[in-house]
């Protein structure tokens, strides 16, 4: 007997850390309920047959272009800096961040500086937005804890997320610029949504309800 493609689970990785959470509320909110057991990074929900995968925020752009999971659920910072192409089938109201120059209170204001010094995570990003405005960039790339670049005297300037403020507060650091506004969106595979468009777009008029 021939295996259909609606035998097979539509698989949605899920980014660890603070969307995690908010991403578990949006799926047990339409009832799809599904739990990842001790130290499990794979979770299962039979009757809509769904497979979640918990991965790396910053490696699920790598998941979903390999298709590998087809669907993913992160924000417009993450896939810029993947370079990748995906569409973005739903965008969530929650999740939203601000993507922020920031320096210790009293710094150089950039716009002043030709030549800058950047510590980020979104190297991409980070190149790009200086570039287009003509201004040459030396990035130092973190992967977390940001902040610390400009207490530590790693470089003045960071280009960060921030979403409450508290982290930059907390450091005695400002923002100077606010660059973009960061969504969150359910991404997917375009081959991956051609192949499953029906069972995802089931699966989106359900989490719309
Ligand atoms: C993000 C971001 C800031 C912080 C901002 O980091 O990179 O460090 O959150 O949040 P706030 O404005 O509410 O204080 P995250 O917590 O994701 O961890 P990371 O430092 O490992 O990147």
């Amino acid at each position: 007997m021939k295996t259909k493609l609606s035998d097979f689970p539509l698989k949605i990785a899920i980014p660890k850390g603070r969307l995690q959470k908010k991403v578990e509320e949006l799926f047990s909110k339409s009832n799809i309920s599904f739990e990842f057991e001790e130290r499990r990074l794979i979770a299962v929900n039979k009757e809509k047959n769904l497979k979640f995968l918990l991965v790396k925020n910053s490696d699920l752009p790598t998941y979903v272009s390999h298709g590998i999971a087809g669907l993913g659920i992160c924000g417009d910072d993450v896939i810029y800096e993947s370079g990748e192409e995906f569409y973005r089938l739903m965008t969530f109201d929650f999740g939203g961040t601000d993507i922020c120059i920031a320096a210790k209170k009293g710094e150089t204001p950039v716009s002043k500086i030709r030549h800058l010094e950047v510590a980020t995570k979104f190297t991409k990003y980070t190149r790009d937005y200086f570039n287009n405005q003509g201004k040459s960039v030396q990035i130092i790339k973190l992967n977390g804890s940001v902040e610390l670049a400009p207490v530590l005297g790693l470089a003045p300037y960071i280009v960060d997320l921030v979403e409450t403020g508290t982290t930059l507060k907390a450091h005695n650091l400002e923002i100077q610029e606010k660059i973009a506004r960061t969504k969150v969106h359910l991404i997917a595979n375009p081959g991956y949504y051609k192949l499953y468009y029906k069972r995802i777009n089931e699966l989106i008029s359900i989490l719309k309800k």
